[in-house]
């Protein structure tokens, strides 16, 4: 398949060097100004990748949106006109709601939502560390989505495991659920993720997922508090080494995915009328520390 990869941070890198390695002609489109960037994973030699090529894009069967989910608006409008209807638009990113806001824009592409437990880690623009397996699933965002269910052969076949999932939304409730209790925290407390399995963060843990269990089932997602909490807690054992990606973005001042992943969690609260204080207060210090940086600029 002609694919391109939309914004090559960690996982987009990962995905671009597995793809091109399964036989697909992938390249990438990306903020650098460079017209061929080498990626190489996990020291094995470079390969080279066509960047910001007009005509790649136009062909493309697949635009995998690796970016942020702040980024998704202005990244994806200012590409469609590039594109035929019939190419199929795939997100993967942290968070929920960015899709969404430009449902309008994209629905006459076959949409795919993404989630994924794969690691990675880019410490230069060249490089990629695949550090940890997991797993891919996909689900259809509109109805020519649904007719998709092919590129979970496509995928798995790079990049292992992949599925499909007909309810993708459960899927991102419960990645959201997790990016909200270890998120926020790490990046306030600057810490690793495994630092959460301490006894002082138990009870901060307990309100985050309470709030969460209850804007879930509000919005008729089968879940328990008990699931969520081991959700979280296997997360928090697996990734004990890794710095977050909100706890990378507040060291160097960058904007954070706060917006939709907390911030979402609380728009989805209001329209319920739930009361979600614990989460509140993390977002608010969050967006805090987001403002002091904007005002030094
Ligand atoms: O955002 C992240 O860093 C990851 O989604 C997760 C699962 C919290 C692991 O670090």
């Amino acid at each position: 398949m002609n694919i391109t990869i939309v914004g090559p941070g960690a996982i987009g890198s990962l995905w671009a060097i597995k793809l091109l390695q399964a036989g697909h002609n992938v390249s990438l489109w990306s903020r650098a100004t460079d017209t061929t960037i080498d990626l190489s994973l996990d020291g094995q030699a470079s390969l080279p990748f066509s960047n910001n090529n007009i005509e790649k894009l136009a062909a493309s069967d697949l635009v995998i949106f690796t970016v942020k989910a702040w980024q998704v608006e202005e990244a994806s409008i200012s590409l469609l006109p590039y594109l035929d209807s019939d190419t199929i638009l795939m997100f993967l990113h942290n968070g929920m709601g960015a899709v969404d806001k430009i449902a309008t824009h994209i629905n006459a592409h076959p949409v795919i939502l993404a989630t994924t437990t794969q690691a990675a880690f880019k410490p230069d623009r060249y490089r990629v560390s695949h550090t940890g397996l997991g797993q891919t699933q996909l689900g259809a965002f509109n109805q020519t989505g649904q007719q998709c269910t092919f590129l979970v052969d496509v995928l798995d076949n790079a990049l292992p495991a992949v599925s499909w999932n007909p309810e993708i939304k459960t899927a991102l409730w419960t990645k959201l659920a997790i990016n909200c209790a270890i998120n926020p925290l790490t990046g306030l407390e600057q810490i690793k993720n495994g630092a959460l399995a301490d006894q002082k963060f138990e009870g901060v843990l307990s309100s985050i997922i309470k709030e969460l269990t209850q804007v879930m089932q509000a919005k008729g997602i089968t879940c328990s508090f008990d699931e969520l909490a081991a959700s979280v807690k296997q997360v928090i054992q697996a990734t004990a080494q890794n710095n977050s990606s909100m706890k990378q973005d507040m060291f160097y001042q960058r904007k954070t995915e706060v917006d939709f992943i907390t911030g979402y969690l609380i728009k989805t609260a209001l329209k319920h009328q739930i009361d979600v204080p614990v989460n509140q207060k993390l977002f608010a210090q969050v967006k805090e520390q987001e403002n002091r940086w904007n005002q030094q600029d």
